[in-house]
Parts: structure tokens; sequence; C-alpha cells
């Protein structure tokens, strides 16, 4: 059984032909009819006990855009809230034939828990503090498709670094493809292991950051995380690190805006940034789809072509 947990597992060789695939399906999802058979003796299970609305739409589409069967399990909804633990809810849930789970948890290492103890294919869609893998492939492949590459692009992944799993994958899946990474933030959410762990650049002054890079990821800072805010205010945290027009003006080089969303608008980043020519939010979300069909399609062993 094949699983996708991390991008820390993955190859550059791997990612390379997710993003191969990925192309393919580009196409497919350009046609009038998006829809292709090749997962449609498959059964998928999307379990997110944690919210979530782009990556959970991205994947229903991208597995009924691949013909496949699929449920969806909300934990807030089902008999998780009468005591019942993940192993059997999950047990429960394959003894109806299931070939496929795509989690999501609050807790790290809850898939990595999960395939070690059911036959299926388990997806990572985010485990807590870890690894968020398909959105670091849609990110990188993102970049790919506007720049046309990503080795030797400097990426600067700007916020709350210590309670993201989107910066983690994104790190891995960079290095591994030759980008240039920075985080940037205020010191209070940047661990102080990341320079010398992960060999990155760290930077506390976000104009910095800014006048580095040719692409700056964004992210939310995630109070939900936080047991005690790491930072005054929020209006406070838009002064200082809060991505605002002008200091996207004054850099005088044209620089890729992304975010991997929800954003919350006018705090780490402005709407005339958000909605900008140089942003591409929505084609992250675009991709998405493409992304989580290859990885849905690869992991399904499938050999023959999904045209
Ligand atoms: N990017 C992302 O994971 O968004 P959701 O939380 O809405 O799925």
């Amino acid at each position: 059984v094949k699983h996708l947990l991390g991008i820390r597992d993955l190859t550059a060789e791997d990612i390379e032909i997710i993003f191969q695939t990925a192309d393919q399906f580009k196409e497919v999802l350009n046609r009038p009819i998006k829809k292709v058979p090749t997962l449609r003796d498959t059964t998928v299970v999307n379990l997110f006990f944690e919210n979530s609305t782009r990556t959970r739409i991205s994947f229903e589409l991208a597995e009924k855009r691949l013909s496949a069967d699929v449920v969806n399990f909300s934990a807030g909804v089902s008999s998780v809230k009468k005591g019942e633990t993940l192993i059997d809810t999950v047990h429960n849930i394959l003894a109806m034939k299931v070939d496929m789970v795509v989690m999501r948890h609050s807790a790290s290492g809850a898939p990595h828990f999960l395939a070690r103890h059911i036959p299926a294919s388990v997806i990572n869609a985010g485990d807590g503090i870890n690894e968020h893998p398909t959105q670091a492939l849609l990110d990188a492949y993102s970049i790919r498709e506007r720049l046309g590459q990503v080795k030797g692009v400097r990426v600067a992944i700007i916020g709350d670094i210590m309670h993201s799993r989107v910066a983690l994958s994104n790190i891995y899946c960079l290095k591994k493809l030759g980008a240039e990474v920075m985080v940037a933030g205020p010191p209070t959410l940047i661990p102080k292991y990341i320079e010398e762990a992960l060999d990155v650049r760290v930077c506390y002054h976000v104009k910095d950051a800014l006048a580095w890079c040719d692409v700056a990821n964004v992210l939310r800072i995630q109070l939900e995380r936080q047991n005690r805010p790491l930072f005054s205010s929020l209006r406070e945290y838009n002064l200082y690190y809060g991505i605002k027009r002008s200091w996207i003006d004054a850099l005088q080089k044209p620089i890729v805006i992304m975010h991997p969303g929800p954003i919350n608008r006018g705090v780490e980043l402005d709407s005339e940034v958000a909605d900008s020519p140089q942003s591409i939010i929505l084609q992250q979300v675009e991709n998405g789809v493409a992304i989580r069909m290859a990885v849905l399609y690869l992991l399904a062993g499938k050999k023959e072509s999904f045209s």
C-alpha cells in the first residue's frame, strides 16, 4: 500500500513525476468534459477532523473528476462526539470497503499512525503543525507554472512559521527542487532550530525579505494553535509584518504573491496586494485539483492511460 504522508519522504524525482502527471490532468480539466474513468473502481473517504474549505473541496472534486466513489466524513457530526476513537472510526469505515483515506487532523502524526494500522492508502491533508504535502506540491507547481522553473527561485515564506504545516512542507519541497528559501516574520513565530536543521535563511524584517525574494508566500497567524498570543495585537502585527501595497511598489521589481488561504485580510496581507495582478492565490487553488488528481492517480497505481 502506498501513502502520501509528507514531502520529507519524497525525492525530487517523485515530485517531478507528480508535476508531469498534474500537467496532463490540467489539460483534462480544460476540456468541456472534465471527467475521466480512471478511478471508477476506487472508493475514497475524506476524513476531516479539522475545518477546511479549499483542501476538502479540492480533494472531493479531484476524486469525482477521476470517477471515484466518494464519502465525506466530518468529525463534528460523527460518533467521534460520542467517544469513538480514531482507529475504531477508521476500521468501521474500512469495513464498508474503502480503498483510500484522505485525512486532516489536529494531531501531528495522526495520518502516520493510521497508515501503520490500516490496509488502505492514506493521504495527509494536513496534520497539526507537521505537514500539508499536497499544499506544498500545488504551491511549487504554481511557481513552476508562473516562473517556468523552481530551481534557483528565491522564495520567502512570511508569517507564522512556528505553527505552520504549510511552511514545513514548503521548505522540504522547495529545497528538494533547488529553490533558495528564506523564512521571515516575528522572532516569536520562527522556531530557533529552523535555520540550522532545515538550512534556510531567517529574516526578522519583512521589507528585507521582500527585497530579497522572487516569490513571497504569505501565511496566516494560526491563533487556534497558540495557547497564548505570541505578538501584542493583530493591528500591531499588520503594522510591522502585514504586506502592504506601498511596500510592494517600493521594490521596483516584480515579485509573485502567494497565500495558501484562508487569508486574514488586513492582518498578514492587505487586499490591494491579495487581489493584485502579482497575486497567484486563485491559480494555486485551481492547480490544487490537478495536483490532487495526480496524487490519487499515482497512489492508486494506475498504469493505463487516463485520457
Ligand atoms: N490551504 C488550506 O489548507 O485551506 P483549508 O484549510 O481551507 O483547507
